[in-house]
């Protein structure tokens, strides 16, 4: 058992600078609470067994989603079900955003073999 310790995210945030290499802040019942900064925007992928949580706590990210995007502002949030096809872009120049998703989700999903999501598959992140 590991004792509660509160997680102040800007603190968090300060720790690192580079984008699309999401950080580990918690951990629990098999999920990670995982936190990135991006910008610009990242490949299509799906996850077939992950639901995908993401709040945006500074800028605003657009969703891209087959049936239209998704605009999430501060203190917003969006669940993108398992199976179904997004690509996350930052609207304006940097965007951090907290994801809540099973532990080892692959960041790039089923684009992680592909070329355009290879390059940018994360495979072990790191723990803050
Ligand atoms: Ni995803």
């Amino acid at each position: 058992m590991t004792t509660p310790g509160v997680v102040n995210l800007a603190q968090k945030f300060a720790l690192f600078t580079e984008q699309w290499s999401p950080k580990i802040v918690g951990e629990l019942n098999g999920q990670e609470v995982r936190i990135a900064r991006i910008g610009g925007e990242f490949v299509w992928h799906a996850h077939e067994d992950a639901d995908e949580l993401f709040l945006v706590v500074r800028g605003v990210l657009r969703m891209a989603l087959r049936d239209g995007d998704r605009v999430v502002r501060e203190g917003e949030l969006l669940i993108v079900p398992r199976g179904v096809e997004h690509k996350p872009v930052a609207e304006t120049e940097e965007v951090w955003m907290l994801m809540f998703e099973p532990a080892g989700t692959l960041n790039t999903g089923t684009a992680a073999s592909e070329p355009g999501g290879r390059e940018r598959t994360v495979a072990e992140l790191e723990r803050l």
